[in-house]
């Protein structure tokens, strides 16, 4: 691609170039890669740390270090008409960098700093677990995922957003086509365009009657003042609306609120099966929720990798990365990196290395990981304080897939409540 050397080409000493389909290549068809890519991971951070798949048409970053910068570089871009997430959802934060993405960001602040998330723990995500959690008595049997995981982020949205918690199912099934197509961006784009107007006719129709909605909420601080004053690069409320942004967003909201998160609840507690003892752990420290939370997150991320375009030439570790290339920086690889991370394959939450970086990092950070964050501390508050015991109802625990929105596609646990003396 524009004449460039994969970085591999030149052969790793007594190794050789990392040929498409070797063992090592990232390979999104192999089903062994989708449910352990660690060893992929691994190998290319030793040997091929600035990586040109040629399969994928793009470069990956593997090294912690290196994924850290390039979040934070500014001739790294998000900005590129033909991003699946771009078609997807139209013009949004996103996809978009310079002064309309500032105001986007400065826009919805208010609707995630620490006061705003405490509110929402008390009126959307507390109730709406609880609510699942009373359905769900009498069931000594569940399917983690189907049954609570993938309930929980939309029961929260749908308060956080005005919209009736009866639609929530009808949001979800909306949401397949277009999680379906960002997972597998080879796919007919059709199916996910219907879903996407018939969310965009809602969505619409939903920021209309939101207009009125107060600061601290999320759709009210997205439409915040279409007389909002100009920012220092002139661009205003009205101007990042004029340009569809207010929408896009909304929809990019819905998905980054939701599928993210139905992955982290789901991987949680994959973790904590996987390892025997570590949920009567938690039950006895409950305190330890944070900690095996933050830990889990880093070993198994919902998201492996975040899509940036070279704004102009770009060496890399004397690799040449040429302007307008695709490069995937793998916050999945750059939390198992030695580097970083003692004995970086143990899940360890008591380890002291804090800074995996499933979040993303720099000016496109997550804006919601403070909510996602308080979201799954109190789901395993009141899990630990309802049951007595949970585990896996089957003696293999589903594995992990996927790359985008990784998780089990299904989690049975059996569940027994704790009695009251
Ligand atoms: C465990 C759950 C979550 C994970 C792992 C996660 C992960 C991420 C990552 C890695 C990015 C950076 C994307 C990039 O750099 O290209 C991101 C961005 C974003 N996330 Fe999250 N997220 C989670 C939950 C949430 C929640 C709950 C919300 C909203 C309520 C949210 C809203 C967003 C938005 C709007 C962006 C785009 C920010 C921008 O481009 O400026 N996320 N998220």
């Amino acid at each position: 691609m524009h004449g460039v050397q994969s970085p591999g080409s030149g052969g790793v000493a007594g190794l050789g170039p990392v040929a498409a389909r070797s063992p090592w290549a990232i390979d999104f068809g192999s089903e062994s890669f989708l449910t352990d890519p660690w060893p992929v991971y691994a190998y290319l951070r030793a040997h091929d740390p600035v990586h040109w798949s040629a399969d994928n048409h793009c470069f990956f970053l593997l090294r912690h270090e290196r994924v850290r910068e390039a979040l934070a570089r500014r001739d790294f871009t998000v900005d590129f008409p033909f991003r699946a997430s771009r078609q997807l959802f139209g013009p949004n934060l996103l996809d978009v960098d310079g002064p309309a993405h500032r105001e986007l960001r400065r826009l919805i602040a208010p609707a995630f700093n620490a006061a705003a998330v405490e509110g929402y723990a008390g009126r959307a995500i507390e109730p709406v677990v609880r609510e699942l959690l009373d359905g769900l008595a009498g069931r000594d049997r569940v399917d983690f995922v189907a049954d609570f995981a993938a309930r929980v982020p939309y029961g929260v949205v749908c308060r956080l957003m005005g919209i009736p918690a009866a639609d929530a199912p009808w949001l979800y099934a909306q949401m397949r086509p277009v999680v379906h197509n960002l997972d597998y961006p080879r796919g007919p784009l059709d199916p996910a365009l219907a879903a996407r107007r018939e969310l965009e006719a809602y969505f619409s129709a939903l920021l209309v009657t939101q207009r009125a909605a107060p600061p601290d909420t999320i759709l009210g601080a997205l439409q915040r003042g279409g007389g909002a004053s100009a920012d220092a690069a002139g661009v205003d409320a009205a101007g990042a609306d004029a340009a569809g942004h207010v929408l896009g967003t909304t929809l990019l909201l819905l998905l980054a609120a939701t599928e993210t998160s139905i992955s982290a609840i789901a991987n949680v507690m994959a973790c904590l099966l996987r390892h025997p003892g570590a949920l009567a752990g938690v039950a006895a420290r409950p305190g330890s929720i944070p900690a095996v939370v933050a830990e889990s997150l880093r070993w198994e991320p919902p998201l492996h990798s975040v899509l940036r375009f070279a704004a102009e030439d770009i060496n890399i570790d004397g690799v040449l990365i040429p302007r307008r290339a695709a490069v995937q920086l793998s916050l999945a690889s750059a939390n198992r990196d030695a580097a970083a991370f003692g004995d970086p394959d143990r899940w360890d939450p008591g380890r002291a290395e804090r800074a995996h970086l499933t979040f993303g990092g720099g000016r496109h950070g997550c804006p919601g990981f403070q909510l996602a964050s308080r979201e799954l501390h109190l789901i395993y508050q009141l899990l630990i304080e309802r049951f007595a015991t949970i585990e896996s109802d089957g003696d293999d625990i589903p594995l992990i897939r996927g790359h985008v929105f990784r998780r089990p596609t299904s989690l049975p646990v059996r569940w027994a409540p704790r009695t009251t003396a």
